[in-house]
């Protein structure tokens, strides 16, 4: 990692077990290292065996939007990471911000976002797989700081926006467990403070189409800037010591890390450290039939269900790892 800059840890390994992954800093805090070291705050529900998932987190001071007003955010690209039908007004982002924290979106109560996403935790749950309403999934919480940035959401980058992203979760019977977005919607539309609080932002009744907007748009109010690095590069020679001006050097030269993280001949830019494409990076695959699965993967792909391909790949063998 460079300058210990939050949130764009630079990590080779997909720790959502993929051999194929988004280059870049998604990885970021919990890997591989942390193996199941809070296996014990987890507990177990004498009811159902399943590990339950941790307390929500308290929305404390680092789960406030930050500003855009941080050396080494670029001003353009944050714009046009915002959709033309989802404006960010302040009052969107105070509901949103409440939608994040809050169980009640899921089945029993018990999880939301934060969960997962915990601000504490750079935005994610420092396990190696994720804890939801049906036990322990098969993947690994990516960050959610910068996620604005982008251009697909996911390991797999099954879902092409904030907004599509948030949908599912909400319905993946691991994670948050509704039966359907109508069923969560009904649960927001009973609450008086959110009737109040989307007839003012969206002039009408709560619904799911403004519910996934409002969720993304605080997230993209997360934005991980203004690290020593990020002096850095804006012109601070003293911002980071000489052992990381020499790592620095290396990533660009001989470590070649530079190839993949956005920082090729051709285009030097920082912003996230990741080029947003996928790559194969070698990680061996023993256990699996990857062509049986594959193939099992193209037709459930094909049937155009995200719920289903989304609960797919959180919940079984498709990402299990080797
Ligand atoms: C039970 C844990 C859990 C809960 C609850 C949860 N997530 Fe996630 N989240 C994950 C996991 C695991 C992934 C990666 C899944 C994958 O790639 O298939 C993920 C991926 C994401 C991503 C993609 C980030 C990236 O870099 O690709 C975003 C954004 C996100 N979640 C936001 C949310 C929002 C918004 C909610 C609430 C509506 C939510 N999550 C609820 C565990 C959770």
């Amino acid at each position: 990692m460079i300058g210990g800059r939050l949130g764009k840890a630079i990590v080779d390994h997909a720790a959502g077990g993929n051999s194929t992954c988004h280059a870049g800093y998604r990885s970021g805090w919990s890997g591989p290292t942390g193996a199941f070291r809070d296996a014990n705050h987890a507990g177990h529900s004498s009811v159902t065996g399943y590990p339950k998932p941790r307390p929500i987190p308290e929305a404390g001071p680092l789960a406030q939007p930050k500003s855009l007003d941080q050396v080494g955010l670029r001003a353009e690209l944050t714009r046009q990471a915002i959709p033309p039908d989802n404006p960010q007004m302040p009052e969107k982002i105070v509901l949103s911000e409440k939608l994040f924290f809050d169980g009640r979106l899921s089945a029993d109560g018990t999880v939301a976002c934060s969960t997962c996403h915990d601000p504490a935790r750079a935005f994610t749950d420092g396990r190696p797989t994720s804890i939801g309403i049906g036990g322990v999934g098969q993947r690994n919480a990516p960050i959610i700081l910068n996620a604005l940035y982008n251009k697909a959401q996911f390991w797999d980058g099954r879902a092409k926006t904030l907004e599509e992203q948030a949908a599912l979760p909400i319905v993946n019977p691991i994670e948050m467990g509704q039966p359907s977005m109508h069923a969560a919607v009904s649960r927001i539309v009973a609450i008086e403070e959110y009737q109040q609080a989307f007839r003012q932002v969206f002039g009408g009744a709560p619904n799911g189409p403004d519910l996934v907007r409002a969720i993304a748009s605080y997230e993209r109010m997360q934005v991980s800037f203004d690290s020593p690095f990020d002096h850095f590069i804006a012109g601070d020679q003293n911002a980071i010591d000489d052992s990381a001006k020499r790592s620095w050097d290396l990533f660009n030269t001989k470590a070649r890390r530079n190839k993949c993280h956005a920082l090729s001949e051709e285009e030097r830019d920082v912003t996230t450290f990741s080029d947003n494409k996928f790559h194969n990076i070698g990680i061996g695959i023993i256990r699996h039939n990857v062509v049986g699965l594959a193939h099992q993967a193209e037709q459930l792909i094909d049937s155009g269900h995200a719920e289903a391909v989304d609960s797919a790949a959180v919940g079984t063998d498709f990402s299990a790892a080797i």
